[in-house]
């Protein structure tokens, strides 16, 4: 997301997804610069990668939610635990 003033454009909000390109799609470090954050941008944000994933056919997006955000998230529909799916993680010894 960009803002655009005369010729100048400055990054304000960002996100990005990976996907199979079949069924699944993770969206990524969704961020809005903090001067414009709380004016619905971020909702948009996601709403337009949403918009994206469902025109390519992908109907599971997941994502990873800092507990800050979860609400955030909650307000776009996302759940937590569908049907009781739980994520896991591994790391390294
Ligand atoms: C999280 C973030 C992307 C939200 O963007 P934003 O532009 O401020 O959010 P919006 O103004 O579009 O808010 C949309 C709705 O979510 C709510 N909301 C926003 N941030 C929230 C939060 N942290 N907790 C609960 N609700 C939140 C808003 O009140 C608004 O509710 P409404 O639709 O009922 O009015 C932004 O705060 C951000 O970049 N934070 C730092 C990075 C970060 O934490 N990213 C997520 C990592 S998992």
């Amino acid at each position: 997301m960009w803002e655009q003033r005369g010729a100048s454009k400055r990054l304000i909000g960002f996100s990005r997804a990976t996907s199979d390109h079949a069924f699944n799609a993770t969206i990524w470090d969704v961020v809005v610069h903090p001067d414009f954050q709380s004016k619905g941008l971020g909702k948009a944000l996601m709403r337009q990668v949403i918009k994206k994933l469902r025109s390519e056919d992908i109907s599971n997006i997941t994502l990873f939610a800092d507990p800050q955000v979860v609400e955030f998230y909650r307000g776009l529909g996302f759940m937590q635990d569908p049907e009781g799916i739980k994520g896991m993680f591994w790391y390294p010894d």
